[in-house]
C-alpha cells in the first residue's frame, strides 16, 4: 500500500462507518469493511509516523487513565429552564416575544443522556469535556473517539465547539442489564446512568463496549456566518454528525403546542429516551440580544414530557407464583398516578433485589414507568426513614401451596407441581397467544372454571359441558357457547403452538418453531444429540425437554389425541431459495409489516429469530434500523435491505 493508497482507503473507511453510524443506511458488508481496516492497521504498524489521525484505528487504544484532568470549557455550557404545561408554554411565549418581535423557534427533542462538548480545530476533534459544573468538566477525549457518531474529523476551519448528549438505545440499555445482572453487577437505573457512567470510564474500551450516540443539539464558541440556528444545525449534520429523530423550525403557540404533542406521541418508537422538547430562538441575532439569567438562555426552554419518575411508599410486598413454580416478590405501593395510569404495583424482580436495594416495608421509593412495563423501583429515600419501616423477611414456604421453597440462587420456586398457583397460571398460558391462542380464556375465566371445580388441568377444558358452565354466575348461553366453540377450535392447531402450549421451560416460541420444523410432533422421542444439532438449542434446553417428556408423556399423549396439531410442511419441501434453511433477523420500519414479512420468508423455509448472534445468516433491514444492525455489524453478520431481499427472490 502507498501513503496515497493508505489516505484513501482512510477515508473510504470513514465513509463506510458514518453511512453505517450515522445515516443508518450501510454501503458495503462488514467483511469488506473488516479487511479494508486491517490493510490499513498493517500499513500503519509498518510506518506508524504517517498515521493519520482520522483513521478509525484511531478511536480505539489508548492505556487506562488513572483518574480524569479537569479541562475548561471554552465557552460555557448552559442548562435549561424547564416548563411542564401549555399554560407555561404560552407565558414563556408570550414573554419571549415582548424581548424581541418576529421570531421563530427551532424544536428539537431533549434528550435524555450525558453532555458532552467536542472541540475541532481545524477540522481535528482536539478534546472532549463532560458538561461538570458548566465551566470546567472531565477531559474525556480517549472515550469520546470511540462514539462511531462522533467524527474524528469534520469540514471546517478554525475553532468550533460542538455540544451534543451522549446517550444509550433503549434495547442497549436493556442488554447491558441484563448482562451486569448475570454478572451480579448493580444495574442501571436508567438509560442516562448508563450513558454517563459509560462516558466516565477510566479504561476507553469499556466505552467502547457500550454503543453510546452522539446527538449533537447545539454549538459553542464559532465563527460561523450563519444567521439562523437551524441553518447552523444542517451544517453540523452536514459534518457527519446523527440527525435528530425529528425537529421542525415553526411559529406561534399552536404549531409548538403540535409539534410537542407528537414528539409526546412518538417518543416510544424512538431508539433513544426523550424526556421532553427543547424550543429555542431561531434568529441567532435574537437569542443574542435576549442573553441569559445567571443559569438559563433566554432564549430556550425544556417543555418536559409528564414526570415518569415519581414518589410513592411501598405498603406491602407480596408474592406471585408462576406457571413454572417460580415466586417473585411484588411491592405493592401507595396508588400513585403517571402519564395517566394509577400506578399500585412496582416489580422487584427477585429476592436479591430486595437486599441489595435494601428495600423495607413502608419505605419512600422513586418509581419509574417507561413504556407500558410494570414500574420499578429505582431508588429508595432511606434518609426520610423514620424508623417505622421494617425489613422484608424472605419467605420459605409457598404462599400458595404452602410447599417448602427451593433457593436457586436468582430464582427462588414452589416444587409443588400441583400447586393451583401453578396450575392455573400454566392454563393461563396454555391459551394465551402464542400458544393455542384460544379466544376468551382469558386469565379471569380460567381462575374462574378452576375454582368452581370445572377444570383441574388443561385437558378437563376439552370435556367442559355447556350445562355447567351456565350455572356459573355470569354465563349466559352465548358467551358459554362462544366459549366451547374456541376451545374446540383449538383442534387442528399448528404443531409448535402444541410445543409452545405445553409450557416447557427454556422452549419458547422459537424453541418449539425449530423443534417442530426438525421433528414434527416426534419432538417427544428425540434424542438428546438430535436436539443438540439443532441450531440455537443449547445442554439447557435439551435437558429440560427430555424432563418434561419423561415426567410428562402421558399427558403429551392425551393432548396429542385430543388436539391432533398439524405438522408443517416439512423444511425442504419448500423450493430452493437464498433464504433457505438461513436464520434471519429482521428490523427497522418495512414496507409491510414485520408479521407479513416473518410469514412470507418462514413459507420459504427460512428460521427467523428475534436477536442476532454469530448464527444469524442476513438481519434484514428497514428505516431506523437500530442495536440489533449495530450488533450485526458488530458480529460480521451480512446485512441486507428490504428490498434486496426482495431482488434476491426475483
Ligand atoms: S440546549 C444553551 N438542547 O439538557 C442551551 N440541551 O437541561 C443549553 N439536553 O445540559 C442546552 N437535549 O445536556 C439543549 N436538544 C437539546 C438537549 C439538551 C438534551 C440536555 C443538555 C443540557 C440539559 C439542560
Amino acid at each position: 500500500m502507498t501513503k496515497e493508497e493508505y489516505k484513501n482507503s482512510v477515508e473510504l473507511l470513514n465513509k463506510y462507518a458514518h453511512y453505517y453510524y450515522v445515516l443508518d443506511d450501510p454501503l458495503t458488508t462488514d467483511e469488506v469493511y473488516d479487511k479494508l481496516y486491517h490493510e490499513v492497521l498493517a500499513f500503519e504498524e509498518e510506518d506508524p509516523s504517517s498515521v493519520l489521525a482520522m483513521s478509525p484505528t484511531q478511536r480505539v487504544g489508548g492505556t487506562p487513565l488513572d483518574k480524569f484532568v479537569k479541562a475548561e470549557h471554552p465557552s460555557r455550557m448552559w442548562s435549561l429552564e424547564d416548563i411542564f404545561n401549555a399554560e407555561e408554554l404560552k407565558k414563556w411565549l408570550e414573554k419571549t416575544g415582548k424581548l424581541v418581535e418576529n421570531i421563530s423557534f427551532y424544536c428539537e427533542p431533549k434528550f435524555d443522556g450525558a453532555s458532552l462538548n467536542l472541540i475541532y480545530e481545524d477540522g481535528q476533534l482536539s478534546q472532549a469535556i463532560t458538561r461538570g459544573d458548566g465551566v470546567v468538566g472531565e477531559d474525556v477525549t480517549q472515550n469520546a473517539k470511540t462514539i462511531q457518531s462522533v467524527p474524528l474529523r469534520i469540514d471546517h476551519l478554525g475553532k468550533i465547539e460542538i455540544r451534543g448528549e451522549v446517550v444509550i438505545f433503549k434495547d442497549d440499555f436493556e442488554k447491558i442489564n441484563i448482562e451486569r445482572a448475570k454478572e451480579g453487577e448493580a444495574i442501571f437505573a436508567n438509560p442516562r446512568n448508563a450513558a454517563a457512567g459509560s462516558l466516565r470510564q477510566l479504561d476507553s474500551k469499556i466505552t467502547a463496549k457500550r454503543n453510546l450516540v452522539f446527538l449533537p443539539y447545539g454549538i459553542g464558541e464559532n465563527s460561523l456566518d450563519e444567521h439562523l440556528l437551524h441553518k447552523r444545525m444542517a451544517l453540523v449534520y452536514s459534518w457527519g454528525f446523527r440527525e435528530p429523530p425529528r425537529r421542525k423550525t415553526t411559529a406561534g403557540f399552536d404549531a409548538i403546542e403540535a409539534v410537542y404533542e407528537q414528539m409526546k406521541v412518538e417518543r416510544d418508537s424512538y431508539a433513544m429516551m426523550l424526556d421532553g422538547m427543547v424550543i429555542k430562538v431561531d434568529q441567532i441575532e435574537a437569542q443574542q440580544e435576549m442573553g441569559y439569567t445567571v443559569k438559563v438562555p433566554r432564549w430556550a426552554v425544556a417543555y418536559k414530557f409528564p414526570a415518569v419518575e415519581k414518589i410513592t411508599t411501598i405498603k406491602e410486598i407480596i408474592l406471585q407464583v408462576g406457571r413454572s413454580g417460580a415466586v417473585t416478590p411484588v411491592a405493592v405501593v401507595e396508588p400513585t398516578p403517571i402519564e395517566g395510569v394509577v400506578v399500585e404495583r412496582a416489580s422487584l424482580h427477585n429476592f436479591d433485589e430486595i437486599n441489595r436495594k435494601d428495600i423495607r416495608i413502608g419505605d419512600k421509593v422513586i418509581i419509574l414507568r417507561s413504556g407500558d412495563v410494570i414500574p420499578k423501583i429505582i431508588k429508595v429515600l432511606t434518609h426520610e426513614r423514620d424508623g417505622s419501616q421494617h425489613v422484608y423477611v424472605r419467605p420459605t414456604e409457598c404462599p400458595v401451596c404452602a410447599s417448602e421453597l427451593l433457593d436457586e440462587g436468582a430464582l427462588t420456586k414452589c416444587q409443588n407441581l400441583t400447586c393451583s398457583a401453578r396450575v392455573v397460571n400454566a392454563m393461563i398460558y396454555f391459551a394465551s397467544k402464542p400458544c393455542l391462542n384460544i379466544d376468551g380464556l382469558g386469565d379471569k375465566i380460567v381462575k374462574t372454571l378452576y375454582t368452581e371445580g370445572l377444570i383441574e388441568n388443561v385437558i378437563d377444558l376439552f370435556s367442559l359441558e355447556l350445562d355447567r358452565l351456565l350455572e356459573l354466575e355470569g354465563f349466559k348461553e352465548k358467551k358459554s357457547q362462544k366459549l366451547l366453540d374456541s376451545i374446540a377450535g383449538a383442534k387442528g392447531c399448528d404443531c409448535w403452538r402444541f410445543i409452545n402450549s405445553l409450557g416447557i421451560e427454556h422452549i419458547g416460541e422459537v424453541g418449539s418453531k425449530s423443534l417442530c420444523e426438525h421433528f414434527g410432533m416426534r419432538f417427544s422421542a428425540a434424542t438428546k444429540e438430535e436436539l443438540l444439532a439443532i441450531d440455537g438449542f443449547g445442554e439447557e434446553m435439551a435437558n429440560s425437554l427430555l424432563e418434561f417428556v419423561r415426567v410428562n408423556s402421558e399427558n403429551i399423549q392425551t393432548l396429542n389425541a385430543i388436539l391432533q396439531p398439524v405438522e408443517p410442511a416439512l423444511k425442504e419441501e419448500a423450493a430452493q431459495n437464498p433464504f433457505k434453511a438461513k436464520v434471519v433477523v429482521l428490523t427497522g420500519s418495512m414496507s409491510e409489516s414485520r408479521g407479513n414479512i416473518k410469514t412470507m420468508l418462514e413459507a420459504l423455509g427460512a428460521k427467523v429469530s428475534g436477536s442476532v448472534s454469530k448464527k444469524t445468516d442476513y438481519v434484514i433491514y428497514g428505516e431506523d434500523a437500530g442495536s440489533k444492525y449495530d450488533k450485526a455489524v458488530a458480529l460480521s453478520v451480512e446485512t441486507i435491505t428490504e428490498e434486496q431481499m426482495r431482488e434476491m427472490l426475483l
